[in-house]
């Protein structure tokens, strides 16, 4: 028996929610393909892509994949292949697709006994080890789909929420490799009650906008005056990319998870390909390779 698994891309964050807001794309993900085998335990092959541990203890898929198998008390034998399309570091949940996609592939090929929402803490386990901290804002969506929301970690309450019917989201991968972890440690322990409040508002805002399906409310919503200012020194071209996006007419624009990728969201596809096209120009300036991807929420 064999099972393959399609892992989505990620945009973590989604400017106002610093881990607690994800969103999925449908166009961008890895492949993964599961396999019994007769001795207990997992074994990772990666089949394309990057060169990563295939240890189970070092590989992001391999310890989310055990922390399933050790909750069930398992002494199933899982073998896990990976085709990586996602490239580590980009900003758009690299790890998460492998961890997402591995709890899920393994789940099914023991006959289903969690659903889906109970897979996002072995995720999270999986996601631990690549950013140093178990946040769930890309394994969430990754595993739900469409927009979620991370109403508490402890205990762990995660909200999948509306995605209005023309929402598409244009992600441009500047090819600079910023690691989660790196660009953790730029962040600031406190936060102003000032920053704070406008914080709170956007966020609240934006749900709000995505069940009115109010774009104009929902481009307002968009801003982060707690992380983007810190994190946005660490990507060449940032505010010249995300001018770009807005004068193509997105609705907003911000850094995508931890970076160096930034998303735009959008109304309507067209808009999501002339803002891809007017982010790439920005680099194409700047003599720096990207990656772009478009996709409807
Ligand atoms: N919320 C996480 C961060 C996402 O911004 O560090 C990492 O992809």
């Amino acid at each position: 028996e064999k099972i393959s698994v399609f892992c989505p891309a990620t945009v973590a964050n989604i400017s106002c929610g610093f881990d607690v807001l994800g969103l999925c794309l449908d166009t961008t993900g890895d492949l993964m393909h599961f396999y019994h085998k007769d001795t207990p335990g997992v074994e990772i092959i990666i089949k394309h892509g990057p060169k990563l541990p295939t240890l189970p203890e070092e590989n992001v898929a391999g310890v989310a994949a055990t922390a399933l198998l050790k909750a069930l008390r398992s002494d199933k034998g899982v073998i896990i292949e990976i085709e990586k399309k996602i490239k580590p570091g980009s900003g758009i949940g690299s790890s998460a697709a492998s961890a997402a996609g591995a709890v899920y592939g393994v789940n099914q090929l023991l006959g289903a006994p969690f659903s889906t929402q109970e897979l996002i803490p072995f995720a999270m386990a999986g996601e631990a080890l690549s950013s140093g901290v178990p946040h769930a804002d890309n394994v969430a969506p990754a595993l739900l789909g469409g927009i979620t929301l991370v109403r508490s970690y402890d205990p762990l309450e995660v909200i999948p929420l509306h995605v209005p019917e023309e929402l598409f989201v244009a992600v441009i991968h500047p090819q600079i490799e910023l690691k989660t972890s790196d660009s953790r440690s730029v962040l600031k322990q406190q936060v102003s009650m000032k920053k704070a409040i406008r914080q709170w508002g956007n966020l609240g805002a934006l749900v709000s906008a995505l069940y009115t399906e109010n774009y104009d409310l929902l481009g307002r919503s968009l801003v982060d005056e707690i992380v983007e200012p810190l994190r946005s020194p660490l990507i060449p071209g940032y505010k010249k990319a995300k001018s770009a996006a807005l004068a193509s007419g997105a609705l907003g624009s911000g850094i995508s998870g931890s970076g160096p990728s930034i998303f735009a969201l959008c109304r309507g596809e067209e808009i999501a390909k002339n803002t891809a096209a007017a982010m790439n120009a920005v680099y194409g300036e700047l003599k720096v390779a990207t990656e772009l991807h478009i996709s409807k929420v």
